[in-house]
């Protein structure tokens, strides 16, 4: 491996081992390296200091921080990544980077590629993210989902995982007896005619009004269930056609947001949910509760799971249960990740919990994360909604983004400059990025507003802006006539510039790309990464107004172009490009 090095990590293990010889009377002392604040204090801090001096007094040993840190610093060896140390404060380790050793990572760019932290093992990781229900609305919630599995999903397939990216459809269930039942009535010809339902949603409300007042029709939609989950070859086709209906609306919404995944819904673990209820049920796991057969995770404590109702039907219980075993056995996960509204965050804890106490994971080699999120506000504060009150059809709501991105660009007069091949990608760039990124940039375990005009804004950490930032960079190599073969070969020779004050300041922020990633695999949370990008373009802004790239004289001719400092521009666009890659960002040549 010869990529960017992880700095905080590797700064790490040199104050790990620095630590545990300089302080050998205490069992895994804390090392604590965090990134610095302000570069009075240097670039990186090691705090260990302060805490280690509490464990000996609690010890009964008084040592001051100031001491520990002295003693921690001079086991510490020369290393080509650390400039200079210091002590400072009650016991603060400064860490000032070594400009050389920054200016050799970031030329690994040109060399390798801009190529992500190693990983031990490749591992297989199956994320089940979108997930709407047949015949019901796919809202907001969903959208949620789709965009942050989605970037989980890039993620992870750069670092070089195996990912598997599942759309657990509700396509299962009660309400499919109903449905198939009104269907018979509406359109007695569906076997050979293929019944023209424009409106599945107003469908199932029909339906669902005759389930609720028609005693006798309730009946039938039982009776059809049953039928159903027998796989009786009629209703087996009358639900084929239902959900076939709903899956070509799901699917519009995939294809205009590039959204790539499998489906595999809730009906493929028919028989395997059979099987787990037999297992669980032989093996003691299950206990009688008034009709219920039940599972706890553990003894009385906590809600237990139904995993079959009285009437002998299965629940969103029984068939997580049989999807969790069939991700570890059959497909042998090494991950699940499941992103869904933090409203399901105990569902799944009971189900990870059950699994382990069915044997079916193994929490030392499996790893399980339930991706939690708050719900979509509307700018009024409350539940994302209609003027009227409905549930916003999602591909209206992309339609309007469209809209309102088209007008920005004409507002700017953009549609003057660019051809109408260009304005239509920056349209779609806009609309879909602005979405995504919205939603993205926020801390994904809050509630967030959805507000078209705050996600267009051309100021702030917004999509508009960066692309546009992003542009600027690019165009800047453009200027000087330098295509991306010719910066290939000035990096052969020259090294990207670092001397000046804000040039530095930018390799900085560049250098922190790997860790800023690795911590985002520990908490799936994207927000760093927006933030992270965000920081790119602002840092740009400062280094740009302050150093020249390219000089010209009065007549606008080029008199001298600064290669170093194109390759650092070049470093920076190519990070940006990958954030916005994983983000599932589009970013255009010309808008
Ligand atoms: N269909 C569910 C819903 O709309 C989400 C399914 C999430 N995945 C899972 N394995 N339970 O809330």
């Amino acid at each position: 491996f010869a990529g960017m090095m992880s700095i905080q990590e590797n700064l790490y293990e040199i104050f790990q081992q620095a630590i545990t010889e300089a302080i050998s009377d205490i069992t895994d002392p804390p090392i604590v390296i965090t990134l610095a604040n302000n570069v009075k204090f240097g670039d990186y801090q090691c705090n260990s200091a302060m805490p280690i001096a509490n464990i000996y007094k609690q010890l009964g040993k008084k040592i001051a921080p100031r001491e520990i840190a002295t003693s921690i610093l001079e086991k510490v060896p020369t290393n080509p990544m650390i400039d200079k140390l210091e002590i400072a404060g009650a016991g603060f380790i400064n860490i000032f980077l070594s400009k050389t050793y920054g200016m050799q990572n970031l030329n690994t760019i040109f060399e390798k590629g801009l190529l992500p932290p190693p990983i031990d093992k490749k591992l297989r990781v199956l994320v089940d993210f979108s997930s709407p229900n047949i015949a019901k609305e796919m809202h907001v919630g969903h959208l949620r989902s789709t965009i942050i599995g989605d970037s989980i999903c890039r993620l992870l397939e750069y670092f070089g995982h195996d990912v598997v990216r599942i759309n657990h459809l509700g396509d299962w269930g009660t309400q499919f007896g109903m449905l198939i039942a009104h269907l018979q009535d509406q359109f007695p010809n569906y076997l050979t005619e293929s019944p023209p339902i424009a409106d599945l949603q107003a469908f199932y409300k029909e339906s669902k009004a005759r389930f609720d007042t028609d005693a006798e029709f309730k009946k039938r939609a039982y009776a059809c269930v049953v039928k159903l989950q027998a796989f009786e070859p009629d209703h087996y086709k009358a639900w084929q056609l239902i959900c076939d209906v709903s899956r070509k609306e799901f699917q519009k919404i995939y294809d205009r947001m590039e959204i790539v995944i499998t489906e595999r819904g809730e009906s493929f673990y028919q028989d395997r949910m059979e099987k787990i209820v037999k297992e669980l049920e032989d093996n003691g796991f299950l206990e009688l509760d008034d009709g219920r057969k039940i599972m706890w995770s553990e003894q009385n404590v906590g809600i237990p799971l139904t995993i079959t109702k009285s009437d002998g039907g299965y629940t969103y219980d029984t068939s997580d249960m049989a999807a969790i075993k069939q991700r570890i056995v059959e497909e042998k996960c090494d991950w699940i990740i499941y992103v869904t509204d933090s409203g399901q965050a105990t569902h799944f804890d009971i189900i990870f919990k059950c699994a382990k106490r069915a044997g079916i994971v193994d929490f030392h080699k499996h790893r399980l994360d339930h991706v939690g999120f708050g719900v979509v506000l509307g700018e009024d504060k409350k539940k994302f909604k209609t003027r009227s009150g409905d549930t916003v059809r999602l591909i209206e709501l992309l339609d309007e983004g469209l809209k309102r991105s088209l007008d920005k660009l004409k507002e700017k007069e953009r549609d003057k400059v660019l051809t109408e091949d260009e304005l239509k990608r920056a349209q779609e760039s806009i609309a879909y990025g602005c979405i995504k990124y919205a939603d993205l940039s926020h801390n994904r375990n809050q509630e967030y507003v959805f507000s078209f005009d705050k996600m267009l804004e051309d100021k702030g950490n917004t999509a508009v802006y960066l692309l546009y930032a992003y542009t600027r960079i690019r165009s800047i190599a453009r200027n000087a006539n330098y295509t991306p073969e010719k910066i290939a070969t000035i990096a052969k020779t020259v090294s990207i510039s670092l001397e000046h004050e804000k040039e530095w300041k930018l390799g900085k922020v560049l250098l922190r790309f790997p860790d800023v990633l690795l911590k985002i695999t520990k908490d799936l949370c994207l927000h760093h990464l927006c933030e992270y990008v965000y920081e790119i373009a602002t840092t740009f802004t400062e280094f740009y107004d302050s150093c020249y790239c390219i000089e010209k004289d009065s007549s606008g001719d080029i008199i001298k172009v600064n290669n170093g400092r194109i390759l650092l521009a070049e470093a920076a666009a190519l990070i940006m490009h990958k954030c916005f890659d994983i983000l599932g960002l589009q970013p255009v040549s010309r808008m």
